[in-house]
Parts: C-alpha cells; sequence; structure tokens
C-alpha cells in the first residue's frame, strides 16, 4: 500500500513503506532482466528531471526507468532554462504542473529544496539529492542491496568510511538503517566528520580499523572536493594513507563483507582497484538496483493516479 505524493526523506518514511518500495523494486528488476523491458504501465504518464547538480547514475536511471515503464521523460537542462532569467524554483514547477506534468525528479544544492517545491505543486515530487541533507533513492538501492544479499538487517554492522560531513547518502542511510535495526559506525578525518552525526544514531570513530573490524557491509564515501571550502586534509595521498582501503585492510571486516559505494569514486583514494573490482564488491549491481528500485518509486507514486 502506497498513500504519499512525493518522496522526500528517509528521515519521514517509515519502516513499512520501505519495505514496500523494496519488494516492489524486486518485482521491478526480474524485468530489468528480460529482454523485453518495457511495459505500459505508466502510458500516459509524464516525468520531468530537473538537476541542479551533476548527475550520470541518479538522473539516467530515473530517465530509463521511467521509459521502461511507458512514461514519457524529458529532461528540463537547468543551464538552458528560464531559472538563468531568475525565475524561482517555486514558478518553474507550477509551469512544470500546467503542462500535466505527473512527476517532477529533482536535485538541487540547497537542503529542503524538494520539500519546498513539492509543497507548491500538484505533480509528486521526487528529492534526488537536496544538498547535504538526503538523497533517499540511493539509500533506498543501498537498502534493496544489502536485502537482496543478506537478507536481513537486524544487527548488522554497516561501516561508513569517508566524506561523512559532506555526504547526503550516509545521512539517508543512517535514517534507514537505524529504522531497520542495522548499526552504523563512521569514520574518516576528524575534518569530515561532526559529532552531530552521533545525535542521528551512529558510532563515530576517526579509525578506520575500529570500522571495519567485523564489519557486514563496507561502504566508501567519495571525499568531495568541491564541497570542501577549505582543505580538510594535506592531500588525497594523505587521506588514502590514513583512510583508504585495500584487500589487507579488507580482510579486518568479515568473509564475505559486501563492498559498497555509491559512486563516483576516486579510484585509488577510497578504495584501491583490487576492492573495486574484487569479490565481495557489489558496486555494479548497486547500479543496476538504482533503476530497479526507482522503477518501483514511479510505479508506487503515479500507478495509483
Ligand atoms: C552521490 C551524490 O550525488 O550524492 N552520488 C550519487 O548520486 N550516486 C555521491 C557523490 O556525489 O559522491
Amino acid at each position: 500500500m502506497w498513500n504519499k505524493k512525493d518522496l522526500l526523506g528517509i528521515r519521514e518514511m517509515s519502516k513499512e513503506e520501505i519495505f514496500t518500495i523494496l519488494d516492489t523494486a524486486k518485482e521491478m528488476k526480474i524485468k530489468i532482466d528480460h529482454s523485453d523491458k518495457r511495459d505500459d504501465s505508466l502510458k500516459s504518464e509524464s516525468v520531468v528531471t530537473v538537476f541542479f547538480e551533476n548527475s550520470t547514475r541518479t538522473k539516467m536511471s530515473f530517465v530509463l526507468a521511467g521509459e521502461y515503464l511507458g512514461a514519457k521523460v524529458v529532461d528540463c537542462l537547468v543551464s538552458a532554462s528560464s531559472v538563468n532569467k531568475g525565475e524561482t524554483l517555486i514558478d518553474t514547477g507550477i509551469n512544470l504542473d500546467q503542462m500535466g506534468t505527473g512527476c517532477i525528479v529533482i536535485r538541487h544544492q540547497m537542503t529542503g529544496a524538494a520539500h519546498l517545491l513539492a509543497k507548491n505543486v500538484k505533480a509528486s515530487v521526487i528529492n534526488a539529492g537536496d544538498g547535504i541533507n538526503e538523497h533517499p533513492t540511493q539509500a533506498l538501492l543501498d537498502f534493496f542491496t544489502i536485502y537482496e544479499k543478506l537478507g536481513s538487517f537486524e544487527g548488522l554492522k554497516v561501516a561508513i568510511i569517508g566524506d561523512i560531513n559532506h555526504s547526503r547518502v550516509v545521512r539517508s542511510n543512517i535514517f534507514g538503517l537505524k529504522k531497520l535495526g542495522a548499526n552504523v559506525v563512521l569514520a574518516g578525518p576528524s575534518t569530515l566528520i561532526s559529532s552531530d552525526m552521533k545525535a542521528l544514531g551512529a558510532d563515530v570513530t576517526t579509525d578506520r580499523r575500529e570500522a571495519l573490524e567485523n564489519a557486514d557491509v563496507v561502504m566508501g564515501l567519495r571525499i568531495q572536493l568541491e564541497r570542501q571550502k577549505a582543505a580538510a586534509f594535506p592531500d588525497l595521498r594523505e587521506y588514502k594513507h590514513f583512510f583508504g582501503i585495500d584487500s589487507e585492510m579488507l580482510k579486518l571486516a568479515k568473509k564475505d563483507v559486501l563492498v559498497m559505494h555509491p559512486q563516483p569514486l576516486n579510484r585509488g583514494v577510497e578504495f584501491t582497484t583490487d576492492v573495486i573490482e574484487g569479490k565481495n564488491s557489489v558496486l555494479n549491481e548497486q547500479v543496476k538496483n538504482g533503476a530497479a528500485v526507482r522503477m518501483a518509486i514511479l510505479k508506487l507514486l503515479l500507478g495509483g493516479k
């Protein structure tokens, strides 16, 4: 059962809602593997993507997810839109509404942008990342991947290592993983982990070994140089020396540990290539699951209209 207009954050979702998406995504994944991926269940619907920040995986998987379900998907290229003439986000949204848009997928550099838009438009709004706040669809594909591989969340140790402060992925993951019964341990340089992460229910350490020890899941996060106002550490080599994970270091985790990363990655910095391509890595599956999860979300939000 689904009765929400929008998908804005994991913080406001119930455990039941999360599982509804994961169950629906399981059906969608079967379709992606099928030679004929398309159906016409959303054939009278339209989806508009509005990305104020760069994206490869998130945007393309929303585009393909909509196409696989028969919806018309259009990208509003922000750099060529009237946003550059000073139009407000709300006015842009109201105009998209008038054209009959069923769903707006938005990524924006400001926290709360998707929430603001959702309050002001009839269309369903999906948050594809708002500043450093949340990235709910990434977290849902991470949950799908963990659930598919490990079968449960209860009591899992999930180590998340990297640029914690600038990551919306980590916040959505903490909100969800705590609801689902997992334990989250965050590790990174002290300049990239603020103590308020503890208030969200995660353990915090500056020792990667402590985070890796006996972990069921190891998630790397990109060092977001573009969001750092001042350098948080001398250089990427320095980061790699103290926080990078190679196959030797990975041995501290459980033998069947899942190695995850939302990507894009700084290859050789968060993880060495042998870890990225090693037997524990599920990075490619995360991407495939991202398409399935986004199909599920579009179907749940638009299917009942
Ligand atoms: C992430 C993002 O944009 O928040 N990427 C993604 O959507 N997979 C992480 C990042 O940019 O490092």
